[in-house]
């Protein structure tokens, strides 16, 4: 749907605010403006990705698809919905919580960070490709300083047992040795706190900072989401080191 014009009705009932009849009484009510302007007629033409639409003061998610970054807390699961544990989508709030919503990619329950989540199911599924090679960047605390070694290590690529890792990219971020800063181009389970465990080391606390180019916003109290800009959205593709 980038760059198409739908009806105002119809783009107000994709992003669930109400049944066709109850966006066409908004919509006649003048309760909705494009570009800030009011719009009376419910079969008027908008681009959802390019023109600014309110309902009630408030913006619609640009386009047909929620994309969030999360700043994902320590004990939730990431999953869409879980009958036992809170899960990352049970956290936001209810104008996100739109059906198909779920993370596009796995932190472990008591990993932190970023999260991204999205009802954009080719997106997420790109995200997820290891062809895609999306960046990620890990602060790790550890039991015991890294070192030299441990950085070859990482660099070469480890023999994991079940599969052998990617070069990746370690190196440390505080005087003491015992944060790291780990660049992986891939994704598998469990893959920092394996990393280090064959370095001989214990991960204590393992937080997200990155994904692709895009940084955490720090602005971001944990378990706090906002939308992706578009650009963004592409950053998350793109590499800062080979
Ligand atoms: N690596 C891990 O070990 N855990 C995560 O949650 C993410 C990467």
């Amino acid at each position: 749907m980038e760059g198409k014009k739908e009806r105002l009705d119809r783009i107000l009932v994709l992003n669930h605010i109400g049944s066709r009849k109850e966006a066409g009484k908004l919509i006649r009510s003048g309760q909705v403006t494009v570009n800030g302007q009011m719009v009376r007629r419910p079969e008027e033409k908008a681009d959802p990705d390019r023109d600014r639409i309110c309902v009630k003061g408030e913006a619609l998610p640009g386009g047909r698809y929620l994309y969030l970054m999360m700043n994902k807390p320590a004990g939730v699961l990431s999953a869409a919905r879980d009958p036992r544990a809170q899960t990352v989508v049970d956290l936001l709030p209810g104008r996100w919580q739109r059906p198909g919503i779920f993370p596009a990619g796995r932190l472990d329950k008591d990993t932190t960070g970023f999260l991204v989540l999205t009802d954009d199911g080719e997106f997420a599924h790109r995200m997820l490709s290891p062809k895609s090679h999306v960046d990620k960047v890990y602060l790790a605390q550890l039991d015991r300083p890294v070192d030299g070694e441990d950085q070859r290590q990482f660099a070469q690529g480890m023999d994991l047992g079940d599969f052998v890792s990617l070069p990746a990219k370690m190196e440390p971020a505080a005087p003491d040795g015992c944060t790291a800063r780990v660049t992986l181009h891939e994704g598998k389970f469990h893959q920092v706190k394996r990393m280090f465990e064959k370095c001989g080391k214990q991960v204590v606390a393992l937080k997200r900072i990155q994904i692709g180019i895009v940084n955490l916003d720090e602005n971001l109290a944990a378990g706090e989401a906002r939308e992706l800009t578009k650009e963004e959205r592409d950053q998350l593709f793109l590499h800062d080191f080979c």
